[in-house]
């Protein structure tokens, strides 16, 4: 038998089961009063299908949304749920593109209020970029809260249905307004800007390494114990914009030659992150490149490659002559999306240095 015949036979076979635990759980909710979650789906593994339920192998975002939410019934006891497919892709080629739509779609739904509450279905590879850079330009307190999964949903002890339920626990429950844009993962809750990736192929993968989890999802309930007080206090209205200036990172390491920072010079890039070592630094020769390429204009952003901690001002190298300004604790793919959407409004070097200070 072909591959794609057995890839059919196991979607046919897990929506034919899914059907009949809807038929069996759904009660009548019509009663009660739930809160309106939107679910707008855009791929990853949660949506991805396998050939086996053991093996390792899968195709990311195959899954429709409508599928995905009637494998999880309970999900109709806790919100009035709505699907709305906004991409099928694996996150690795999550895009600028994807990123307007999608804080377009959000910004709208918010303002025709016709939902309380949104969870968005995201591949886990970038999903700390896509969260980072919608709390930045979701210009609503309403919830929004990103879940994925490590396991396809075809694999055994997949973990998407659970992460899904809980992500719609945490959009519906009141405790969540004002906290910016969530991700719940693993039975944790994370705040958007500090929520990173960290191990390849782990579910326990997603971790704040300077701050921990905001919050829990255990036994039904959702219980926070932080809040982080760092929360943009500006957003940035992204509603009319259909690309942003181009911001690129190059990493640092012992012996890295200036090629990859001349090479940039030579293009319309805007901003450059680099992902220095320890606290953001580099060697003689790129940090010469570095100055030239704040010399022409091109905004220069340190960050660093450590996965933790903070890029500090002034303190080993030095910003202010060099022209430099740095992420703070933003790792470098997050640092790259507040240079993109500073860089929008201004390339005044005290002004993008005060949006890294602020959020
Ligand atoms: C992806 O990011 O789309 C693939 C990996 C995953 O979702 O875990």
């Amino acid at each position: 038998m072909n591959t794609s015949l057995i890839k059919k036979g196991i979607l046919v076979l897990f929506l034919f089961v899914s059907t009949l635990q809807t038929q069996a759980q759904t009660k009548d909710n019509s009663t009660k009063i739930l809160p309106r979650v939107t679910i707008l789906a855009t791929g990853g593994t949660i949506a991805g299908a396998g050939e086996s339920a053991t093996k390792a192998a899968y195709t990311a975002g195959e899954v429709p949304i409508d599928i995905l939410l009637s494998a999880v019934p309970q999900i109709h006891d806790l919100a009035k749920v709505k699907g709305e497919q906004i991409a099928k892709i694996g996150s690795q080629d999550m895009s600028v593109e994807v990123w307007l739509k999608l804080s377009k779609r959000i910004n709208e739904i918010f303002a025709e209020n016709s939902a309380d509450a949104i969870v968005i279905t995201h591949g886990t590879d970038t999903m700390e970029e896509t969260a980072t850079f919608l709390d930045l330009t979701v210009l609503f307190d309403k919830p929004v809260v990103l879940v994925g999964a490590m396991r396809a949903s075809t694999a055994m002890s997949q973990d998407g249905n659970k992460n899904l339920l809980d992500a719609v626990m945490v959009a519906a429950d009141s405790k969540s307004l004002g906290k910016g844009v969530l991700v719940a993962m693993n039975g944790l809750v994370f705040d958007a800007r500090d929520v990173t990736k960290t191990i390849s192929t782990s579910t326990s993968t997603f971790q704040s390494r300077n701050f921990g989890p905001i919050g829990l999802i255990y036994d039904g309930k959702v219980s926070y114990y932080y809040e982080s007080l760092r929360d943009p206090l500006k957003k940035f209205d992204v509603t009319k914009a259909t690309s942003l200036p181009q911001v690129e990172i190059i990493y640092g390491y012992a012996d890295a030659s200036p090629v990859p920072v001349d090479a940039l010079l030579k293009t319309e890039v805007k901003g450059i992150v680099y992902a220095g070592m320890g606290n953001g630094n580099f060697n003689a020769a790129v940090g010469k490149s570095l100055e030239n390429a704040s010399k022409k204009g091109i905004v220069v952003c340190r960050s660093n490659r450590t996965g933790s901690g903070r890029t500090t001002l002034l303190n080993e190298v030095d910003d202010a002559a060099l022209g430099f300004v740095v992420a703070d604790d933003l790792n470098p793919q997050k640092a790259r999306i507040l240079l993109m959407l500073s860089l929008i409004e201004t390339s005044d070097q005290a002004k993008i240095q005060s949006n890294f200070f602020d959020y």
